[in-house]
């Protein structure tokens, strides 16, 4: 009996369960982080935003130069399947472009290689444990290392280049924090390692411009705050504006908007969620239930 309840993955073609895929030690995915991807939730049976998770796969491949036989069609056709095998109600839905191995072992050039695509789900997950949301998250902004710059590694293709995001975890560890926030060169506020950061400022809602990506969640926030009244900014955030903000929370498809309680030293809300932090969160997951906005998984 195979054991699909931990996942599936689609690869060459083949649905297997999630522990059973594998990729070739050669793959310059491996080797080289050639590759990309995108995650989308599926919530309740049905996937959130599809078209828009895959428009941005679709953008993050032609900015790589990876070309896969796989259309759109094709690829939600394939994510569609994995999910149903799984029978997950409730999933995280990775799709991965990897520029694939060489024909010519060693070759360095990446025209050589037959790009391929595979996709795998599992249950859905929280960047930020469910516990650490209920209380508030406490996040450590990185003194060691700066996000990666973008004329650098573009951070609105997503990307394996986690470097910079790793090392702050484990700083961010250290100093007894929940995850950690990097900024850039220039000491503006950039993302976490899986998160788009927000904070509330004199009644409105700032976010970063650059040095990020552009999350899905964190457009779904957006457009909460449009329907709710908050004045919104997407702008540079300085480190010290941040800092000294009535709220902070953190965004990401795994888990949705996420209150933040404490960054470094200083404590937000007495230690308690933010109320304009609460409303958007509360709208984000009620526009998760819209029917327009989904896509509706055919289970056996
Ligand atoms: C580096 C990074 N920033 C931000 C996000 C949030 O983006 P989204 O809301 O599209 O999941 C993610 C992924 O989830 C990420 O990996």
């Amino acid at each position: 009996m195979q054991d699909w309840s931990k996942g599936a993955a689609i690869i060459r073609g083949e649905i297997v369960p999630i522990a059973e895929a594998r990729i070739g030690v050669t793959d310059w995915g491996l080797t080289r982080s050639d590759i990309t991807y995108d995650v989308v939730p599926v919530l309740d049976g049905a996937f959130f935003r599809l078209p828009d998770y895959l428009k941005r796969f679709a953008a993050s491949r032609a900015a790589l130069r990876l070309a896969i036989p796989e259309d759109d069609a094709a690829i939600r056709a394939a994510l569609h399947a994995i999910v149903a095998r799984a029978g997950l109600r409730d999933a995280y839905v990775a799709m991965v472009a990897s520029r694939g191995t060489p024909a010519i072992p060693g070759a360095r050039d990446p025209r050589a290689c037959a790009n391929h695509f595979y996709a795998w789900c599992v249950p859905y997950l929280r960047v930020i444990p469910a516990e650490v949301e209920a209380r508030g998250a406490r996040l450590w902004v990185s003194k060691s290392v700066h996000r990666i710059p973008e004329d650098s590694v573009n951070p609105r293709v997503k990307n394996y280049h986690w470097g910079d995001f790793t090392q702050a975890l484990f700083e961010a560890y250290d100093h007894g924090a929940d995850s950690a926030v990097l900024t850039d060169h220039a000491g503006n506020l950039s993302e976490g390692p899986g998160f788009n950061v927000f904070c509330i400022a004199g009644g409105r809602l700032i976010t970063p411009r650059g040095h990020c990506l552009e999350g899905i969640t964190r457009q779904t926030v957006l457009e909460a705050a449009a329907e709710l009244g908050i004045p919104a900014e997407v702008r540079d955030l300085p480190l010290a504006e941040f800092i000294e903000a009535d709220e902070v929370f953190t965004a990401t498809t795994a888990g949705g908007p996420v209150p933040v309680v404490q960054v470094d030293g200083r404590v937000y809300g007495n230690g308690a969620p933010g109320p304009a932090s609460e409303a958007l969160r509360a709208r984000y997951w009620e526009m998760t239930r819209r029917p327009a906005l989904r896509d509706q998984v055919a289970y056996a």
